[in-house]
């Protein structure tokens, strides 16, 4: 698969107190076409940070970002951790926002509507973020990302703040919504098993810098994703 995104040498450091903090430490990786890519790590590894600086959100300290020239991949879509609704509008207009003003209103109303649908916040359309729960704030959150007409697709722990069964149900959407429109993805989560049912790449990342790179194979017996998991914890850990 082509690359569409090749990160190299990329250092990010923070002045605390004087002194240099390096958030990212000389981070390389490759992440090709139509991949969905998985970032775990423990809390203050540099996932937030990495995300960020691949978003544009933030500058790099050195280091470089290659992205595929021609592709839309240069205005990335951003899922936060929290889902970031504007409070004054409706669940149907911040999932429009994006693209308000820039497609003709017949497909712009199509397309929130599918997105509705695939989101299961048909019925709460019309509901304004402060009536609806932290779960469907953030299905939201994804429609407005899945409506915008880019290639990347940057999401850091979107789905924490679900409970067990509305994650689970959102995950096997998410897997189904990637393999169907070949677009790439990078999704960090600090749930080991998120990030293996999701990912075909697993990306261990630990002080700034990636310790390891997991394969997930795409038909695996339960033994092996468990191996696996064990692995990735283990290096994790280590
Ligand atoms: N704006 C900032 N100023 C100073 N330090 C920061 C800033 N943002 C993040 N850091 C530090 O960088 C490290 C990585 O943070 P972050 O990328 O948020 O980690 P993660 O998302 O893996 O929890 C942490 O030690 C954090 O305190
Ligand atoms: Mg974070």
């Amino acid at each position: 698969m082509q690359p569409v995104l090749k990160i190299s040498n990329l250092t990010k450091e923070y002045q605390l107190d004087g002194t240099a903090f390096r958030a990212l430490n000389e981070i390389k990786l490759t992440i090709p076409a139509g991949s969905f890519t998985t970032v775990v790590g423990k809390s203050g590894s540099g996932k937030t940070t990495l995300l960020r600086i691949i978003a544009g959100l933030e500058k790099a300290t050195t280091g470089e970002i290659n992205y595929l020239s021609g592709s839309s991949v240069q205005r990335p879509a951003f899922v936060f951790q929290e889902a970031r609704l504007l409070p004054w509008l409706t669940v149907e207009q911040n999932i429009a926002f994006p693209l308000q003003g820039k497609l003709e209103q017949v497909e712009l109303s199509q397309r929130v509507k599918r997105q509705l649908q695939l989101l299961g916040l048909t019925e709460f359309a019309a509901a304004y973020p402060a009536q609806i729960s932290g779960g469907m704030a953030q299905r939201a959150a994804l429609g407005r990302a899945l409506i915008y007409e880019t290639d990347l697709i940057l999401m850091d722990e979107p789905l924490g703040a679900l409970d067990a069964f509305n994650r689970r149900k959102l995950q096997e959407e998410l897997q189904t919504i990637f393999a169907a429109n070949q677009k790439t993805v990078i999704f960090v989560t600090h749930d080991v098993e998120e990030a293996i049912f999701l990912g075909e790449k697993v990306i261990v990342l630990d002080e700034g810098q990636i310790l390891a790179e997991f394969k997930v194979p795409i038909t695996a017996e339960n033994s092996q994703l468990f191996t696996l998991k064990e692995n990735i914890i283990t290096s994790i850990n280590s």
